[in-house]
């Protein structure tokens, strides 16, 4: 899927942001040509001369005249990001990236692990505007790790939240609550957050399950184009390697090769 013509390079003016516990939804202006599909990213600038390179967002929702992302902080260009206000311009290219694939599955399943959340929103409006059945199920480490916005999400969709804790939802973690959900073949699988949670999902599932998993990679990246090889991951069926950016972020749980992936965590 050919994708890069398809993305923009454009200035955008945040015209809100909302903070959610550790993480800040920025809100911001893009052209009418600007379609992301569920799972494509977007490729920030981030800081206003030293740092060059951009960070990858997966679009977290998009309207008419704007789109935004979910900002965790994990280093110095979150950070950046996190500091930015209504008036405020960002680089963006994009979307680029390639998304999830609606199922033909009347039911699914969405397991985000903390801000592998991202892409769910998105997703389920799609899925539900085309008749689909979906149920969000997300982990965290504590109820207020992400403020307000469990709330916010179950208005729209049907959410279940699971802690570390206990202090929100299911005590335990987002894989005990995908047990209780009961994972089959007829369900699509959607999933997105930390490696460890990934591994452990494809180790729950049959070959079945595993033929009805979509994982959206969360990698860090470079140039984001499918150049630089900096965002590799290993590819089933022999030693080669796909690029998260370019040939995901969103793969088949069966093109990638688990084992290798286990041994690079
Ligand atoms: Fe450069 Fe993916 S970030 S190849």
């Amino acid at each position: 899927m050919e994708v890069v013509e398809l993305a923009e390079l454009f200035l955008a003016e945040i015209v809100e942001r909302r903070d959610f516990g550790v993480a800040t939804e920025l809100v911001f202006r893009v052209p009418p040509t600007f379609r992301p599909s569920p799972g494509q990213f977007v490729h920030l600038r981030c800081g206003d001369g030293g740092r060059i390179l951009r960070r990858p967002y997966t679009v977290f929702s998009y309207g008419k005249e704007t789109a935004s992302v979910l900002v965790r902080e994990a280093g110095s260009g979150s950070a950046w990001l996190r500091e930015r206000r209504a008036g405020d311009l960002l680089d963006v290219l994009g979307p680029l990236g390639r998304g999830f694939e609606t199922e033909d599955k009347t039911d699914s399943v969405m397991i985000a692990g903390g801000a592998g959340i991202a892409p769910f929103p998105l997703l389920s409006r799609v899925i539900r505007e085309r008749g689909g059945g979906t149920v969000i199920l997300w982990g965290m480490e504590y109820g207020e790790e992400f403020g307000d916005l469990p709330d916010l999400l179950a208005v729209e969709t049907e959410l279940r939240v699971a802690t570390r804790d206990g202090s929100r939802g299911c005590e335990g973690t987002v894989l005990d609550l995908a047990r209780e959900e009961g994972l089959t073949e007829d369900v699509a699988i959607y999933a997105c957050g930390p490696r460890a949670m990934l591994l452990a999902l494809v180790d729950s599932l049959d070959e079945a399950g595993r033929s009805s998993l979509q994982v959206s990679m969360e990698e860090r990246m470079a140039c984001g184009l499918g150049a630089c090889r900096g965002c590799a991951v290993p590819e089933a069926g022999g030693s080669g390697y796909l690029t998260a950016c370019r040939d995901g972020p969103v793969f088949r749980g069966e093109e990638l090769d688990w084992e290798r992936m286990r041994k690079s965590i």
